[in-house]
């Protein structure tokens, strides 16, 4: 999975940098290309001539070489690497990472990848657990870096306890790992709702909802990292999909979804129904706007909207996956099953609105994924992005 990808080899001063030769000379033995860009207190730990040598290219430590006035750019660096990674990460640098503190190479570079990032932590276990690191960690986590758990054994401190890098071999296999998920669904077309609807009373006026969207938009860029082609039917919301391969078709209310969702279902593989759809729609929308003197109505008659899943789900050949969600407020788990029965749907994620954090307008969400078996698996409370990452794993198993 290697072959022929680029990496950027982000090395800061710790003593685990020792280790960074060996996970250089894996990388290259896996075929791939490493550029080491090492920090001005990491040079003390390891020779850029041992790195260079290693990996066939000259060491970055400085903005520009002092005697050439040659700039290194890091938005050039961030644009060619399909992966970055920063073994071993001290406490200084996640914390330069998490806050944007642009001081050196490595997180000028940093700061401008697009690709996935990798943080490899290491240092003393105090340090480790240090309420200031814990929290710089779990921000790098927010913003979709993949952190490689440092192991627990014997330190250079010789105390013992969690801080060790983890090894050159697994860390590779990490981001090898990666690469052969980042093509799962490479292939595959994916239909997927988001946002609410709107459902017009008159020009001015509708029924609405809360939804952001954010959890439908986090899955859909999801699925395209994984080399999905995505269809993201989306109703009015404030956001726009971070993957640029995403195909968004914009509609306002229930019926437009509907009829979106009816032509695009039979080309898709997989369709993940996110949208909070308006249940009822007025009846008699106007074209003028209704005046509060001149009143046209005294009540707001509503008719039923289609419901979207189910009727994707009575159209759905063998093949086609249908997943739906749920936002409940009590007895959570009778109604999601009886919505995957009803609905006939593959899986069902479920979120309560009793638990904190979850549901419409949070960055965060926690869910419970249910199946047809009858099984069902709780996950704890993670930013969407994170949540997006386990719904898509979940929907890759099936
Ligand atoms: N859904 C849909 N069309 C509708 C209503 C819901 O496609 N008209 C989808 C949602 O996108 C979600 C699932 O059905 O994937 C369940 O939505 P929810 O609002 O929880 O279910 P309802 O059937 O509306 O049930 P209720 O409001 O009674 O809980």
């Amino acid at each position: 999975m290697l072959k022929g990808k680029h990496i950027i080899l982000g090395i800061s001063g710790g003593i685990a940098a020792y280790k960074s030769a060996s996970l250089v000379r894996l990388f290259v033995k896996a075929g791939a290309e490493v550029q080491v860009i090492i920090t001005p207190n990491g040079k003390e730990f390891i020779t850029p001539l041992t790195l260079s040598t290693l990996s066939g290219k000259p060491v970055i430590s400085e903005f520009f070489t002092a005697n050439t006035g040659q700039w290194n750019s890091h938005v050039d660096l961030g644009l060619w690497a399909d992966a970055m990674v920063i073994a071993p990460a001290t406490a200084s640098t996640i914390a330069k990472m998490a806050n944007g503190v642009a001081d050196n190479m490595l997180i000028t570079t940093y700061l401008s990848a697009k690709s996935q990032v990798f943080v490899a932590p290491s240092m003393d276990l105090d340090m480790m657990r240090h309420p200031s690191t814990t929290r710089n960690i779990e921000l790098l986590r927010s913003y979709g870096n993949i952190i490689i758990e440092p192991a627990e054994g014997e330190l250079a401190s010789h105390l013992i306890g969690k801080g060790r890098m983890e090894e050159p071999e697994n860390i590779l296999k990490a981001v090898d790992s990666y690469f052969e998920k980042s093509l799962s669904l490479k292939g595959r077309k994916v239909l997927i709702t988001a946002g609410p609807t709107f459902e017009k009373i008159d020009p001015v006026r509708f029924i609405g909802n809360y939804s952001s969207g954010k959890m439908g938009y986090a899955i859909a860029d999801e699925a395209a990292a994984r080399g999905a082609e995505v269809t993201l039917v989306s109703g009015p919301v404030a956001i726009k999909p971070d993957n640029a391969s995403v195909r968004v078709v914009n509609v306002e209310s229930a019926s437009e979804m509907l009829d979106a969702c009816k032509k695009y279902f039979p080309e898709s593989d997989i369709a993940i129904m996110t949208a909070a759809v308006a249940d009822y729609a007025p009846a008699h929308p106007l074209d003028h706007k209704i005046k509060r003197e001149k009143t046209d109505f005294d009540t707001l008659e509503l008719v039923k909207n289609p419901d979207i899943a189910a009727t994707l789900g009575a159209m759905k050949s063998d093949g086609q996956i249908l997943v739906g969600f749920a936002l409940e407020t009590d007895n959570e788990l009778a109604n999601a099953t009886e919505k995957l029965e009803r609905k006939n749907l593959d899986m069902i994620v479920l979120n309560s609105l009793r638990d904190k954090g979850a549901g419409f307008r949070m960055d965060t969400n926690k869910i419970s994924i249910c199946r047809r078996d009858g099984s069902c698996v709780a996950y704890d409370l993670k930013p969407k992005k994170l949540v997006a990452v386990d719904i898509i794993d979940a929907v890759s198993s099936l």
